[in-house]
């Protein structure tokens, strides 16, 4: 969703305000602005892609040493120029980019309103312009603490204030906000990969600061305006996950980086044939484990779809598993004791963190399972594992898919070991069988020619169906969603069984069924639903494992996928998947790595 930039330093600002945004394009966006100052504040802002803007600023040159940029995915407001950030107050005395959503914006603006103030967006962002106006009274800090007073809703906000003209100032609640320390600069950024070119030397705001930088000094402020420590911390992230390096789309770089992102992920976890996980649970608390939750959103919902199969049959403890928005209001049955998981690639979506708090302000244990370092829900979690999957670009995740399947398999054999359900010697060769997977993923990709051959066929169909029972079934949600997202063609995910209950009706003569069928305990149930849609003129398109004998008299064209533990299949059967919505995508002339309407990191509920 929106980005973040801010910079003060020696060098012009708008360069360096632009590469930052483009840096931070990923997360989705429909316009996109900065402000420079230079005794006044230039605000320069356009709709659509930041080349937009880049016309603009190359046009206008303005030249400062001081300045805040922003993407906007908009909320509050069309996308156009006006709703665009920054907002300048209506007397010029702030500038400010904001992301998050101010809930109490009308309230607070039907006010001001009253007291003559003018607004020209319909943001709620334009309110704590407004407000901060409104409540100024000379000094910066003072002022910014009454402004967040009087707000409800989450915010990161970046401001240039008139009479500090070599400063920016922040102020954050629930949403992210990092500030990079440079040499005779310092930077401000939604996003660490935003500021990766000039520093790894960050500190992460916490909610409630205050923050004041200025080109050779960064001043953290609590909620008093009294000054704290500012606890620098090197982030290890590398800037080459921000690059294609010579791929067309990050989607593509990041489908053909899975093995590693495994490998990075499962590999520190695993110490001769024993898991070794990076925190630990109070005492006794697997022994008397009666109940898990896994609370997600999209993908990371999937995740824990297909970790409930895994941890219920090897651990036999019972697992819940919610969509995040869902879970977060309706009242969910959590006592001490009980263990919440919560699976995001990028650690800030709003509702899994907003289930986080819930589950522990009620008691839970909560475990986290998070790619993006020092994010907000792995800081706020009792527990963390870091999908090490590197930066991940593309909106439809792939590679952050696989490193937390990787850490599902992880944490189901680490509990079904603890409550002595599985002994040392089948702990040793599956966790030798986890370690294969980058290698067997890798020979996933032969399915590569495949599926850019079906993605001709399938390319102009109207609806696709995925069909899977048992393990398969999440994973036929996820090649349904990874394949609507970015191809935009409707799709949907059926456990097999269901089919008949209704969707079989869809079935006519063309319809495109793709069929998962990796596990042996259920082949001869999938074999009839085959049967079933064929005989009402599906296309069935097979994905199963390499062994499988006398598919191609069934099914119209089929996928091999590697064999594996019957427990591991989805990490080799997801690689198909992604490929088949990556090439129909590319064959649709869609961009694929940024969907309409959609954002990488949903910040907002
Ligand atoms: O950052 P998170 O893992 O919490 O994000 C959750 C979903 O928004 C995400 O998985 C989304 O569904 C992706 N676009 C799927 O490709």
């Amino acid at each position: 969703m929106c980005g973040i930039v801010g910079f003060v330093g020696e060098e012009n600002a708008a360069p360096i305000l632009l590469s930052g945004l483009r840096r931070l394009e990923y997360r989705g966006y429909d316009s996109a602005g900065i402000a420079v100052c230079n005794k006044v504040v230039s605000v320069i802002k356009e709709k659509g892609r930041i080349d937009n803007l880049q016309e603009e600023v190359n046009k206008e040159n303005p030249q400062g040493t001081v300045g805040i940029g922003h993407t906007r995915w908009a909320t509050h407001g069309i996308p156009d120029k006006t709703n665009a950030h920054p907002h300048k107050s209506m007397n010029g005395i702030v500038t400010l980019v904001h992301n998050g959503i101010i809930e109490n914006y009308l309230e607070i603006k039907n006010d001001l309103i009253a007291k003559g103030y003018k607004f020209k967006s319909q943001t709620d962002t334009e309110v704590i312009a407004a407000l901060f106006e409104n409540l100024f009274d000379g000094d910066a800090l003072n002022t910014l603490i009454k402004t967040a007073e009087k707000l409800e809703g989450s915010y990161a906000v970046a401001m240039l204030i008139k009479g500090y003209e070599d400063k920016v100032f922040a102020m954050k609640k629930d949403s992210p906000l990092i500030v990079g320390k440079g040499t005779n600069a310092n930077y401000l950024a939604s996003d660490i990969p935003a500021i990766l070119p000039y520093t790894r030397d960050c500190y992460i705001v916490n909610d409630g600061e205050f923050i004041e930088i200025s080109k050779d000094e960064i001043k953290v402020y609590d909620e008093n305006g009294t000054q704290k420590d500012c606890e620098i911390k090197t982030i290890n992230m590398s800037i080459n996950s921000a690059e294609k390096n010579g791929y067309d789309y990050f989607m593509a770089k990041e489908i053909f980086e899975q093995p590693k992102a495994v490998h990075d992920t499962v590999s520190p976890l695993i110490k001769n044939g024993k898991i070794v996980l990076p925190f630990e649970f109070p005492e006794n608390f697997i022994k008397e484990l009666k109940r898990i939750y896994i609370v997600a959103c999209g993908s990371a919902y999937h995740i824990g779809m297909a970790a409930k199969y895994i941890i219920e049959d090897l651990a036999r403890i019972p697992v819940t598993v919610d969509i995040a928005s869902e879970f977060r209001y309706r009242n969910p049955i959590i006592e001490k004791g009980d263990l919440c998981i919560f699976v995001s690639q990028s650690g800030e979506t709003a509702d899994t963190l907003a289930s986080l708090r819930e589950a522990k302000k009620r008691g839970a244990f909560t475990l986290s399972i998070v790619n993006v370092l020092y994010s907000t829900i792995a800081r706020e979690s009792d527990g963390v594992i870091y999908t090490n999957a590197g930066a991940e670009i593309a909106v439809a995740t792939t590679k952050a898919f696989s490193a937390q399947l990787g850490v599902s398999y992880i944490l189901a054999s680490y509990l079904a070991y603890e409550k002595g359900l599985i002994n040392n010697e089948f702990l040793k060769k599956f966790t030798d069988e986890i370690l294969c997977l980058p290698e067997k993923i890798n020979t996933s990709f032969d399915c590569d020619k495949i599926t850019k051959k079906l993605a001709e066929k399938i390319k102009n169909q109207e609806h696709i169906f995925f069909i899977g029972r048992g393990i398969d079934y999440p994973l036929c949600l996820e090649g349904s969603l990874k394949l609507k997202e970015i191809s935009y063609i409707h799709c949907e995910g059926y456990g097999a069984g269901e089919l008949k209950h209704g969707t079989i009706s869809l079935i006519e003569e063309g319809t495109v069924v793709v069929a998962i069928a990796t596990d042996d305990s259920l082949y001869s149930k999938m074999v009839s639903n085959i049967k079933e849609v064929h005989a009402r003129g599906a296309y069935v398109i097979a994905v199963v494992k390499e062994s499988t004998k006398g598919i191609e008299k069934i099914a119209d064209e089929v996928i091999f996928i590697p064999e594996t533990s019957r427990y591991l299949t989805p990490s080799l059967t997801v690689v198909p998947l992604q490929l088949l919505a990556y090439h129909t995508t590319v064959e649709r002339g869609l961009d694929v790595d940024k969907p309409r309407n959609l954002a990488k990191s949903v910040t907002v509920e």
